[in-house]
């Protein structure tokens, strides 16, 4: 098997697939899949892409995600998103890709929660990721490598020359003059997440293992309603756009108590309504429900195709039986240091995009379907660095094939140990005892003789916990309870 290439992308969603869609075909290009291509979290998201109907709603579109942000964005990486984000979304239109449409051939424009207009374009109804994930792979010209787990980046000297993969029982280098990693977010670090199953931190803990710095790992964004009954590891999102469209969020009696906390209620920024239903929960011991009762079944069927069927075959009746919800982990803002070309910081010839990256545009709190968009400019912008940086003289270097163990026997327990830490201990509600505690905890499994992939997702928990342990006022969905002072 062929083993160098001018570009190595890690990763099978939007941003990794755009990436390479925006790269010539006179390049050598090889995408590798953790697991089949569509077990990423482009694949699962329902909402929608949001974009700017018009120059004069970009101006509106910026400060929308900067005040969802919590004043914690980098202003340039939004102002780069909202400007940039009509030309992708028209790049992938003129490609053929169908947004929904209403009989005219207009494009339908949906709501989500802190958008101060509609402007979340949709298809599928509500499968905006699994149409686009389909879209991009059916278009793609270069070949995926599945099954394929990263369990290092080649590094010498501040340059990246590749991965060290494990494939087929196998571990061996593949070499490439560029390294994109669009690996995705942290969702397996929680119990509770939204996430494909293939999203585990690995990205980000093998940076942190070269001493590459993550920026943000405090903030980690919890989406209020997910169901989250049943042994799925991936929890059934129930996407905000039912809210936006007029499901109610109510408890046993039917009282709409998000107006307790926040005057927009259910159309409040998700940090705020995930906290809600959280605090009230705790509080009252009272169960939480989504009530769909506002649609047709009709309408429903036909707008919400896939929620209606994940929920019809759980059994639930819906739109006439509300649906119990929680929060559950859902997107990590932190990530990966970049600047705005997707660049890692201080190493030559590695890149990140998407969730993986940090190039501050979501800041505190990401707003409702900006990370489909993000995943579409951002990739544009990293393909265009790669190809204008893109020379045939870097001396590639050989590096060892010789990998640390990557599992242990014991593992499978000491992760799911982790998940439960990470949600109650580094979730929606921190406290400062309970983050030392679990940093404690962290510590002595790190210690334990335990798997190369275990100790990444530590290394991960880790920097969340010291990160929200050095933030010691709420930001955005970074919610600590302060310490009573005497
Ligand atoms: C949703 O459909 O609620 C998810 C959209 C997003 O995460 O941006």
């Amino acid at each position: 098997m062929k083993t160098s290439y001018d570009v190595l992308i890690i990763g099978t969603g939007i941003a990794g697939l755009n990436t390479a869609l925006a790269l010539p075909k006179s390049l050598s290009v090889l995408i590798v899949s953790k697991d089949y291509a569509w077990e990423c979290n482009t694949f699962y998201a329902q909402g929608g892409v949001a974009v700017a109907k018009d120059d004069a709603d970009i101006p509106l579109h910026v400060n929308d995600t900067l005040s969802a942000g919590a004043g914690h964005c980098d202003t340039e990486a939004v102002n780069v998103l909202c400007s940039e984000g009509p030309a992708a979304i028209k790049r992938l239109i003129d490609r053929g890709f169908k947004f929904d449409t209403d009989e005219a051939g207009n494009l339908l424009y949906t709501k989500e929660a802190a958008h101060s207009t509609n402007r979340i374009l949709h298809a599928g109804g509500d499968a905006t990721g699994r149409y686009i994930h389909l879209f991009l792979m059916e278009q793609l010209p270069f070949p995926i490598l599945y099954n394929t787990h990263v369990t290092d980046l080649l590094l010498d000297e501040g340059t990246c020359y590749g991965a060290r993969v494990f494939h087929n029982d196998t571990i061996f280098n593949l070499y490439a003059r560029k390294v994109i990693i669009a690996s995705g977010g942290v969702g397996s670090l929680y119990e509770y997440h939204t996430n494909a199953r293939t999203i585990s931190a690995d990205m980000q803990g093998i940076c942190l293992n070269h001493g590459i710095a993550l920026c943000d790992m405090e903030m980690m964004q919890f989406h209020p309603t997910a169901f989250v009954l049943g042994n799925s590891v991936r929890k059934q999102l129930l996407s905000e756009s039912l809210r936006g469209e007029g499901a109610l969020v109510v408890d046993e009696e039917g009282k709409r108590f998000v107006f307790e906390y926040d005057p927009r209620g259910e159309l409040a920024p998700r940090d705020v309504v995930s906290r809600a239903i959280f605090q009230y929960k705790q509080k009252t011991h009272k169960e939480v429900y989504l009530d769909l009762s506002a649609f047709s079944e009709d309408h429903f069927k036909q707008r919400f195709p896939s929620i209606y069927f994940n929920m019809t075959n759980i059994g639930y009746n819906v739109p006439h039986q509300r649906i119990p919800i929680s929060p559950a982990f859902h997107y990590s803002m932190g990530g990966i240091k970049t600047d705005l070309h997707g660049r890692v910081l201080h190493v030559n010839d590695l890149f990140a995009v998407g969730e993986c990256a940090h190039t501050g545009v979501h800041g505190a709190n990401r707003l409702a379907s900006n990370s489909l968009l993000e995943g579409l400019v951002f990739s544009t912008r990293v393909a265009n660095e790669v190809i204008a940086t893109q020379e045939s003289t870097k001396t590639m270097k050989r590096f060892s094939e010789s990998e640390a163990v990557l599992m242990c026997e014991n593992d499978k327990v000491l992760k799911n140990e982790l998940r439960h830490l990470m949600w109650n201990d580094a979730g929606i509600i921190r406290e400062k005892q309970r983050l030392e505690k679990a940093l404690q905890r962290v510590e002595s499994m790190l210690a334990l003789s335990i798997g190369k992939l275990l100790r990444l997702r530590l290394l991960v928990s880790r920097e969340i916990i010291t990160s929200a342990l050095k933030r010691k006022t709420s930001l955005g969905a970074h919610y600590i309870k302060e310490e009573v002072t005497r």
